[in-house]
């Protein structure tokens, strides 16, 4: 939608050239994980104002609900389920327009229309968390958001 488009004038792309350096600057001079994901959500959620923003963390075989910003959540998520558990079955970035039209979308918020879970991954494959961004408008996010958010998931994957 155009205010997620458009913020102050920007383009989603500026937007993006002006917080990844800001993003990657956060995560690069923190070693503690949950710190450097707690102020790369804030970084996000704050440039967009999207609905939620966060991650979930592979532990024990599940996703456990990590650092966000925005209402509360569902704390526990099993592989295969919702598009966070499908991120991190597929180990692969999962767009989705329409949450609604997603077989299995987890509602922790009935305001969420659509979605983009992006898995991050070790040097071996393996996915350890996902970052989960939510919006309340449809179709919101794009490979221009799968482009830039890879960015600092790759940047985190490096803190586990
Ligand atoms: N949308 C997610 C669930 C997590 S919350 O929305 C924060 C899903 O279907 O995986």
């Amino acid at each position: 939608m155009a205010e997620n488009l458009s913020i102050q004038g920007n383009s989603k792309e500026e937007l993006y050239q002006n917080l990844i350096p800001q993003a990657l600057a956060l995560i690069e001079g923190e070693r503690d994980l949950i710190a450097a994901m707690a102020n790369a959500c804030a970084a996000i959620h704050h440039t967009f104002g999207w609905l939620w923003t966060g991650f979930y963390i592979v532990k024990n075989n599940e996703l456990v609900l990590g650092p966000f910003q925005g209402p509360i959540a569902c704390t526990r998520i099993q592989k295969g389920r919702g598009v966070c558990g499908s991120a991190w079955q597929q180990a692969t970035t999962l767009v989705v327009p329409d949450v609604d039209a997603f077989a299995g979308h987890i509602a922790c918020s009935s305001l969420a229309r659509s979605e983009i879970v992006l898995p991050l991954i070790n040097s071996e494959g393996v996915v350890l968390a996902v970052l989960d961004v939510d919006s309340a408008e449809l179709a919101t996010f794009d490979e221009i958001d799968a482009r830039y958010l890879a960015q600092l998931c790759q940047a985190l994957a490096r803190l586990f």
